[in-house]
């Protein structure tokens, strides 16, 4: 296919605003699959994804479309993940493409989530096409949108050529949609005839093929047969296929500038493809690779162990299987004096993390239970040495520390204006610094620096209830800061117990340290001695509480009674035992802790 008739796109939009549903429309328009075969939402097509209405993995879908020109077209669709979790991988996507249609639903205008992946498209020098969504509901304000659009993004909107009207729902004006694709972005560039330059945009494991890698053709041109090179790895594979999703999966004999397809080339483990990576031909190497290659590195981090210690095997079985299919994610074993045996875990972010966790309970069956999240801070050291640390079962002695430095983000927050006092003081709370505060049409939005620490614990939820569901969040990382950090540590009866410490900045100890004692007062049961529960910065007791030893009465009446009740009795503490955790003479049972660390 000639260039001048490719075009490569991809469809931005905040969550719910009709980016799957529009994308079945293109399909179903360009006649790829028959209404039959069009389970709904081809794209999200992870069971997962369709529950929680989100989008997880690139996905690509090669589209034929014959225009009023009476040319045809290849349209490659590129999905994008939908989530900031996921920014890096949305990035990569977008870089595949020239130009994005920008999803707005009219009757919500735009939102933060609209608003971050545009500026991704910016800077990817996308051309965009506004869509404006849902006009089929009486709630559609299309002319308000398109205000909003040009104000807020500065995208021209205002003329009906600029922004098309639909209804993915009921396919009202689908082909307009396609023609504007056709007309307004420009066609892929590059050479045939160069060293190949190809963009790992996406890679997973599949059952029956092993690895498949998605590709970008930059320059040159990719056969069956050759021996590729990985140019960040250095790994070299022979391609045994390639093809385009259409969207089943069709073989081709050769891809070149401009395509978008698949290899599959006897690759082991997704490890080695990493996404961003440039793929080049081992016996004529492009020069250098492709711009912008940056490894994903975790940056909320917990524990995972199995309530059934025997799980431990099956645990670990299933994060490897998960890990074949997400080369972000990260594990490593973990012991611990409540928990036993489990892993530190890696993840993007909240949402990855909330993921692989459903994941483990849905698809493998086990019950787990999940230290608090942490972020990954900068322990500079007094000799010198810079470590990075993610459990605070790690954390150095206080002598040994020269500084602390935490990860802190940009967020956007756009909220209706009478819950934006909420959210204020709710950012700094949470040791927020104010940036902007901005209107778009009657809503606020602000923009915050904020420690990442303080909101991988209950931001979300506490926003959401502080807006009544309504406010619009994202971020990105930004840079790190030196910060007063201490670790908290949790003892009962003397004993410290370790699943439970966290570290925390020094004005949010005392009462982080209190609500932790109080709530493992009610949580662990009474037993024949006073029990001190207690949270501390190293040797300095911050907070204290005392659960009272049972009474004598209480004691006697467990005595008292025929057998067959004592011998249920010892029945009960017998199945009670092994769940329960010793910490000095002190017997915690499990579901205190399972209890305890839910809370946050
Ligand atoms: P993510 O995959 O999470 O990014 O969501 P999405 O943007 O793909 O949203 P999706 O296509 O799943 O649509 C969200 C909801 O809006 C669904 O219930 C759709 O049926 C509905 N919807 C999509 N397009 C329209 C439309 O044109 N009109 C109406 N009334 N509803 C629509």
């Amino acid at each position: 296919t000639p260039l001048s008739l490719i075009r490569n796109f991809s469809i931005i939009a905040h969550i719910d605003h009709g980016k799957s549903t529009l994308a079945d429309r293109l399909i179903e328009l360009c006649g790829a699959l028959t209404k039959r075969e069009m389970k709904s939402q081809v794209l999200d097509s992870m069971e997962l994804e369709q529950e929680r209405g989100i989008t997880i993995k690139a996905q690509t879908v090669r589209l034929t479309y014959p225009a009023k020109d009476g040319k045809t077209y290849i349209l490659n669709l590129m999905d994008t993940p939908g989530h900031v979790d996921f920014a890096y991988e949305v990035s990569r996507s977008l870089a595949a493409c020239e130009g994005s249609l920008l999803v707005v639903d009219a009757s919500q205008g735009v939102e933060a989530q609209t608003l971050a992946n545009v500026y991704q498209a910016i800077d990817a020098n996308h051309e965009i096409v506004p869509v404006l969504n849902k006009v089929d509901l009486p709630a559609a304000e299309p002319e308000k949108t398109r205000a909003q659009i040009e104000e807020v993004i500065g995208i021209p909107a205002s003329d009906p050529e600029d922004a098309v009207e639909i209804s993915a729902k009921t396919g009202i004006n689908i082909e307009g949609v396609l023609e504007a694709l056709v007309k307004r972005l420009p066609p892929p560039q590059g050479d045939a005839a160069a060293p190949l330059q190809a963009l790992l945009v996406d890679s997973w494991y599949d059952a029956y093929l092993g690895v498949i890698i998605l590709v970008r053709i930059k320059e040159g041109s990719l056969r069956k047969g050759d021996k590729i090179r990985m140019m960040e790895t250095g790994a070299t594979y022979h391609v045994d296929q390639l093809g385009v999703f259409s969207p089943k999966m069709t073989p081709v004999e050769s891809l070149g500038p401009g395509e978008i397809g698949y290899i599959n080339a006897a690759i082991k483990t997704v490890a080695d493809c990493k996404v961003g990576d440039t793929i080049t031909l081992d016996n004529r190497p492009a020069p250098a690779p492709l711009p912008g290659f940056k490894p994903s590195v975790p940056v909320v981090w917990c524990g995972l162990f199995p309530i059934d210690a025997d799980d431990f095997e099956k645990l670990r079985e299933s994060l490897g299987k998960l890990q074949l299919n997400d080369a972000s994610f990260h594990f490593e074993a973990e012991t611990s004096a409540a928990l036993g045996f489990g892993f530190r875990c890696g993840f993007l972010g909240l949402l990855h993390l909330e993921i692989i966790q459903e994941r483990l309970s849905r698809e493998f069956n086990l019950d787990l239970i999940a230290t608090a999240p942490s972020v990954v801070y900068r322990v500079f050291k007094t000799d010198g040495t810079m470590e990075l640390l993610h459990n605070p079962a790690d954390m150095p002695d206080t002598s040994l520390i020269e500084r602390i430095e935490e990860p802190w983000i940009k967020a956007s927050i756009m909220v209706q204006d009478e819950y934006l006092g909420n959210v204020l003081a709710l950012c700094s709370e949470r040791r927020g610094v104010q940036l902007d505060l901005t209107y778009v049409g009657n809503r606020a939005m602000a923009v915050y620096k904020l420690p990442l620490n303080e909101v991988v614990f209950d931001f979300y939820d506490k926003l959401k209830s502080a807006t009544r569901g309504y406010a619009s969040f994202d971020y990105q990382m930004d840079d790190y800061e030196e910060s007063d950090l201490v670790r908290i540590s949790i003892l009962v009866n003397h004993e410290p117990v370790d699943a439970l410490s966290f570290i925390a900045h020094r004005s949010a100890a005392d009462m982080r340290g209190r609500a932790i004692c109080a709530r493992l007062k009610d949580l662990i049961p009474r037993q024949l001695f006073k029990i001190a529960i207690q949270a501390a910065i190293g040797s300095k007791v911050i907070a204290r509480e005392t659960i009272g030893a049972l009474s004598k009465d209480v004691t006697a009446k467990c005595y008292g009674g025929d057998i067959s009740r004592k011998r249920k009795l010892l029945e009960k503490q017998k199945a009670g035992k092994k769940r329960m955790r010793q910490f000095g003479k002190v017997e915690i049972p499990q579901s205190a802790f399972l209890a305890a660390l839910k809370m946050d």
